[in-house]
């Protein structure tokens, strides 16, 4: 990847095969990322298997990338591996709980966007699916994930077979505040929005939907409350069960 503008995700991907010397010099310079206390509390199951890809697959509700592509990674915010070794060294570990749950999420989504950028910079194309929290309790069964690893993020890897389709974004000062939060007039967060109310994919999506406005695309189809609430008790439940929350 030449310039980061430029950059997108990559969802098809040829048959060419990314060889396990480069995807471990990959792994290998993601885990330069910052991580808390220098713990680094997080793990990545790699998937190359057909038959490992088709069990993962109904789990991120079969997207095609899951098996298309020649290398899933799983990446687990991990505090299983630091507790058992603290366990071992006469030292008693205290990250059975959320705040610790938290500190892992944070090293485990560094280091995964760590390995995107450099997979992205071998040339290799990649996709994050956001399913893997949807099913985490799935994901870590089929994974044999112990207690206190959490699947956080799911990344498809794999040589391009496509340009990738250009996205949008807010302009700069939606997301910049200068020294406290600005208070935006209504008038102000429709401004922020106008360009991708205007981008003619989203167009397309609204009316392709049947839908008054972009953010009903979003609200009624893409991300519903009741799927959203689904969901939350899900990964709840499952992060008592990892030991992470009470
Ligand atoms: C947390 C997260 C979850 C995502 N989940 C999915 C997914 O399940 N399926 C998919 O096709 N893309 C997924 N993506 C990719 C986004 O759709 C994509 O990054 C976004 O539309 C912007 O496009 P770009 O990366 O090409 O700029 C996800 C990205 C993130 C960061």
């Amino acid at each position: 990847m030449k310039n980061q503008k430029e950059r997108r995700t990559i969802r098809r991907y040829s048959d060419r095969e990314v060889s396990e010397e480069m995807l471990n010099g990959i792994l290998e310079r993601a885990m330069r990322a910052p991580t808390c206390g220098n713990m680094q509390l997080y793990s990545v199951v790699v998937t190359r298997t057909e038959e490992g890809k088709k069990r993962l697959a109904p789990a991120h509700f079969n997207q095609p990338m899951v098996t298309s592509a020649p290398v899933v990674l799983t990446v687990c915010a991990d505090f299983n591996r630091f507790t058992r070794w603290c366990e071992l060294r006469s030292a008693n570990p205290g990250y059975d709980n959320f705040l610790s749950f938290m500190n892992a999420l944070a090293d485990a989504s560094i280091f995964a966007q760590q390995i995107v950028n450099e997979a992205e910079a071998e040339g290799l194309g990649t996709c994050y699916l956001g399913t893997v929290t949807y099913n985490a309790a799935q994901v870590a069964e089929i994974l044999d994930l112990p207690t206190l690893c959490v699947p956080v993020a799911c990344i498809t890897l794999g040589w391009p077979d496509e340009e990738g389709v250009p996205t949008e974004r807010l302009p700069l000062r939606a997301v910049v505040h200068e020294e406290k939060y600005r208070a935006d007039s209504d008038a102000q967060v429709l401004d922020l929005f106008k360009e991708k109310e205007e981008f003619e994919p989203n167009k397309g999506y609204v009316t392709e939907n049947g839908k008054e406005t972009l953010a009903q695309v979003f609200t009624d189809i893409r991300y519903p409350r009741a799927m959203n609430e689904d969901f939350s008790a899900k990964f709840i439940e499952y992060l008592r069960k990892a030991r992470f929350f009470k």
